[in-house]
């Protein structure tokens, strides 16, 4: 069983963080189990790459509770990180601790992931004082696309880099074990890296992070064209099956399958 005390002692030997988004049992399996990650995360992303949403907004606790299970099924032994969603801690702490506590104890997550700085940091504090890990999220928060001004690089003045590195440490002193930063500059993640003692997994935010973290689809070419910039795709796993499937489809119109 990958425990947080493993993730975090990562951090102090200096080894990358390798941590991916799975959904499903099957892939959980692949990841984890087969080919060794460090830790799953159920990222509300499963509402763009698997429910077919334009944003993550639409993505409901039930859909996080039903993920979480099927990946935990498939990964018994992993750090599973399951991402609360859009409006499911915002609205106040006794609703954010319930909701963690859901995610939990009926999806079998390892811990919890929340979007946001300054007042999330007391969230995250009563979440912790619950015996529920924490991790934190910063930079691009996808939950507030709208407010943000669409998918793009977060942290890109003095003012706002002073505030990403404020928000961290306070997410840091709030009792968060770790911290995902998502599309800031390679520079300010590697100040917020240096200055933190928790791991610091970057998305988009150049090399000096602890870890990376990157949505499976991306990297095994089932994101087509929506697949960010940053992203690095070694496989393309779409081609395999629309060519698996046009072979299918060919014997059966030919008779070729089933045998006789
Ligand atoms: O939902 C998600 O997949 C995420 C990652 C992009 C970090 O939050």
């Amino acid at each position: 069983m990958t425990r947080i005390s493993d993730i975090q002692a990562k951090k102090a030997r200096g080894g990358k963080i390798v941590m991916l988004t799975a959904y499903d049992a099957w892939m959980a399996r692949l990841l984890a189990a087969d080919a060794g990650v460090d830790m799953l995360l159920v990222g509300d992303s499963v509402g763009m790459v698997e429910l077919g949403y334009e944003t993550t907004l639409p993505v409901t606790m039930s859909d996080m509770v039903r993920h979480t299970r099927a990946v935990r099924a498939g990964a018994p032994e992993a750090l599973i990180v399951a991402d609360m969603p859009f409006l499911s801690h915002q609205i106040g702490i006794t609703q954010a601790m319930r909701n963690a506590g859901r995610l939990m104890q009926q999806g079998a997550a390892s811990a919890v992931k929340l979007e946001g700085g300054g007042p999330a940091a007391a969230t995250v504090e009563r979440i912790v004082s619950s015996g529920i890990p924490v991790m934190g999220h910063l930079g691009l928060l996808p939950q507030s696309v709208h407010q943000q001004g669409g998918f793009r690089r977060q942290a890109t003045n003095p003012e706002a880099q002073l505030q990403l590195v404020a928000d961290s440490v306070a997410l840091e002193n709030a009792g968060a074990f770790a911290l995902v930063i998502e599309c800031v500059p390679a520079d300010v993640a590697g100040e917020v890296t240096r200055r933190l003692h928790i791991p610091v997994i970057g998305i988009g935010s150049g090399p000096d992070c602890d870890g990376q973290v990157l949505v499976t689809h991306d990297i095994l070419g089932l994101s087509g064209d929506a697949k960010p910039p940053f992203a690095r795709q070694y496989v393309d796993v779409g081609r395999a099956i629309r060519d698996a499937v046009k072979c299918f489809s060919a014997d059966v119109r030919s008779g070729a399958f089933p045998h006789a």
